[in-house]
């Protein structure tokens, strides 16, 4: 069968990467999960104290950045290495995720992620989450979706999943971290969040992730035959 790229664009917690790893399993496809590289990016200039808001030090660093995404043996799934060490769990953490919008907004930083992502699409047969994959990234991708869902069970499913690692966290932080992110993604100059004029819309306030994927699959059909 034909394969395909395809892209899903959507906010902040809206099960965009629980969506893409479940049709990339199904499909055999490979899905590469764009907001890591942004994200291990984000710890890299944390742990080096790299004031990204002098463009200088932010080349410098970023010649000094390597990732790659290895499958995790057990899980089969590809995880993200940031110089040959596994940061997959780390850049999960609120603290990158306080950041990394800021970050993702730099240019050379854009740049950096972008090339590297158009790299791994020139095989096909993958699925690439983030914010700009179907209008930057892959604007020719077969496929694209652009998810969205409602406010508050976006914050209380990414709350469900933080309050597990951090029993400390509060739901008000996760709100405001939500919000921020959303703000800064859909207003920085640089391939801003939007909605690729050939996109379709998937909005699963309601639909359990079974029904989205079911639905998301016949969308591929539709596309390879
Ligand atoms: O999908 P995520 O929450 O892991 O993304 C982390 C941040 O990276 C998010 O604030 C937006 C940014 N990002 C981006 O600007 N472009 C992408 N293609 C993916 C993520």
């Amino acid at each position: 069968m034909k394969k395909i790229i395809v892209a899903i664009d959507g906010w902040s917690s809206c099960g965009k990467s629980t969506l893409a790893r479940q049709m990339a399993k199904a499909l055999g496809y490979i899905y590469i999960d764009s907001g890591a590289m942004y994200r291990a990016i984000t710890l890299y200039f944390l742990r080096n104290h790299i004031n990204w808001e002098n463009s200088k030090e932010v080349e410098k660093a970023l010649k000094n950045i390597e990732l790659d995404f290895r499958p995790n043996d057990q899980t089969a799934q590809n995880e993200i290495y940031l110089n040959d060490e596994n940061v997959e769990y780390l850049i999960r953490d609120l603290v990158v995720a306080e950041k990394v919008s800021d970050v993702a907004a730099i240019q050379e930083v854009r740049a950096f992620a972008v090339a590297q992502q158009q790299k791994l699409g020139k095989k096909k047969g993958i699925i690439m989450d983030g914010r700009d994959i179907g209008t930057v990234v892959f604007p020719k991708a077969e496929l694209k979706l652009f998810m969205t869902a409602d406010n508050v069970v976006r914050i209380e499913r990414r709350f469900k999943e933080l309050v597990e690692k951090n029993p400390n966290i509060t739901i008000k932080e996760v709100a405001e971290n939500i919000q921020m992110r959303d703000y800064i993604d859909s207003n920085r100059a640089i391939s801003p969040l939007r909605q690729a004029k050939d996109a379709i819309v998937l909005d699963n306030t309601n639909l359990t992730p079974e029904e989205q994927l079911k639905k998301s699959l016949k969308l591929v059909k539709e596309k390879t035959g």
